[in-house]
């Protein structure tokens, strides 16, 4: 009926020891079938329980098969690495386990988001900004867009659609997350307007001036552009200027999706490539991408104190009883019940200082030049894009990437994914785990091009 925590302390140590242990001596583990996990694990549930110490066992075997996405043989996702520092804010979250929607749940947890919330919107520029803690970039980004499509119609939240459509602006390149929002908010994927973008991936303005042209011709609503800061395949950045002055001059809702990028913030080579983003009406950024905070950790910012619990804010007398909406953040929240994602931020952000994430991010920068270099240096590799921020995608000579990719995995030798630059497939880099040792860099190349030597490579499902 009940392990008491207390109890089940020194399981937890030991499988996290274990964990790490195997992890350093198996960085990959070679994929198994849903199948063959099936037959090896006893994953099924019982009428009747079994012992604690028997589930212990068998977590540990649990763990043994897991996809290993915080070692040094990672690069294929934008998240990678542990951070000791988060991971314990992250545990305690757990153990706590304190709603984040009241003070009166919550307590110091609400000083803490506030606190974040005021210090990222502080680096955006923002002067007085609201915001709240979301389960990830999509649902910030989400949140940005229902605030738009508010305020570009107002009758909207309580009548419903009048029947106009409603146009979203976001560049060709940009996350899926926005055609996904739409979807999900009755505004339509049509109606996402792919702006074109230049040979670095970014937004072309004029062309955006032009698509909101000839929407206003045919009646259509343009209600926000989505400028993106690091773009997920090529990590390019849109012109956020241009791009403001013509979200002030139309009357459009800004919204920029920093999930990836918005970290590079704390770098000064990289803050001309924020230059107008305190001019956005909302902004999402990811601290669980590359600032190495456990999934997830995602916080939508926006400029206007007020447009959050303007627009997310619903009577229950049930919930909301003591304190002002400032110190209950469900009052904002997309949100009912929602877990402490702050926690683990502000234990790593104050273990690290803003010191620490500009060095993290030149390391970062850095290494990704250094496999730039090794990428012009070989001839059976091609560069298809100078390297915008931390992501290198490249071909090679021979090999699909799509199914090289895969052979890397399937061999044990590298977790890393492939995307489409202009219709074809290329590895995509990213090196996201600033611990990371050169040697591995070169290990890395070793064993792709080991891979591509080898042939005879698996299809790609999908
Ligand atoms: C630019 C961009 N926006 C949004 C997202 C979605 O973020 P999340 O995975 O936290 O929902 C991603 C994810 O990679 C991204 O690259």
């Amino acid at each position: 009926m009940h392990v008491e925590l207390s109890e089940a302390l020194p399981a937890l140590v030991a499988l996290i020891e274990g964990h790490l242990l195997r992890e350093r001596v198996e960085p990959v583990r070679t994929p198994l079938s849903p199948e063959a996990l099936l037959e090896r694990l006893d994953l099924a549930l019982g009428e009747q329980g079994v012992p604690f110490g028997d589930v212990v066992e068998q977590l540990h075997e649990v763990l043994a098969v897991t996809p290993t996405t915080a070692s040094d043989h990672f690069f294929n996702q934008l998240f990678g690495g542990r951070d000791g520092a988060a991971v314990v804010g992250e545990a305690l979250a757990g153990v706590l386990n304190n709603s984040m929607y009241t003070y009166k749940v919550a307590g110091v947890h609400v000083l803490i988001e506030l606190l974040l919330v005021k210090r990222m919107g502080a680096l955006m520029g923002y002067d007085e900004p609201e915001g709240v803690f979301t389960p990830g970039g999509s649902l910030s980004n989400l949140a940005g867009m229902v605030m738009a499509r508010n305020e570009a119609v107002p009758d909207l939240m309580d009548r419903g659609s009048d029947g106009r459509a409603l146009r979203i602006y976001t560049s060709a390149d940009s996350h899926y997350s926005i055609r996904k929002a739409a979807s999900m908010l009755g505004i339509g994927r049509d109606n996402v307007v792919k702006v074109a973008v230049d040979e670095r991936g970014r937004m072309v303005p004029e062309a955006l001036t032009k698509a909101i042209a000839a929407d206003r011709a045919a009646g259509h609503v343009p209600v926000m552009i989505n400028a993106t800061a690091g773009t997920t395949v090529l990590g390019a950045f849109d012109p956020l200027e241009p791009l403001a002055d013509l979200a002030q001059r139309e009357g459009i809702w800004l919204h920029v999706d920093a999930a990836y990028g918005g970290s590079m913030v704390f770098h000064p080579d990289f803050r001309a490539h924020f230059a107008g983003i305190s001019r956005a009406d909302s902004i999402t950024w990811d601290a669980h991408k590359m600032m190495g905070v456990p999934l997830t950790c995602s916080v939508v910012l926006v400029r206007h104190k007020g447009h959050l619990t303007k627009h997310f804010n619903e009577t229950a007398d049930y919930l909301f009883q003591d304190d002002t909406d400032d110190l209950n953040p469900g009052t904002r929240s997309l949100q009912c019940g929602r877990r402490n994602d702050v926690l683990k931020l502000w234990t790593a952000w104050k273990t690290h200082g803003d010191e620490g994430y500009r060095r993290r991010v030149q390391v970062l920068r850095d290494n990704t030049l250094y496999a730039r270099e090794i990428v012009e240096r070989e001839p059976r590799l091609e560069l298809v894009r100078e390297p915008e921020s931390l992501n290198l995608c490249f071909k090679v000579g021979g090999a699909r990437a799509d199914k090289l990719c895969t052979a890397m995995n399937r061999r044990g030798r590298a977790m890393v994914g492939h995307a489409f630059v202009d219709g074809e497939p290329v590895v995509r880099l990213v090196f996201l785990d600033p611990t990371l040792p050169r040697e591995r860099i070169d290990a890395f190349f070793e064993a792709l091009l080991l891979t591509a030597e080898e042939g005879e490579l698996p299809e790609v499902s999908r």
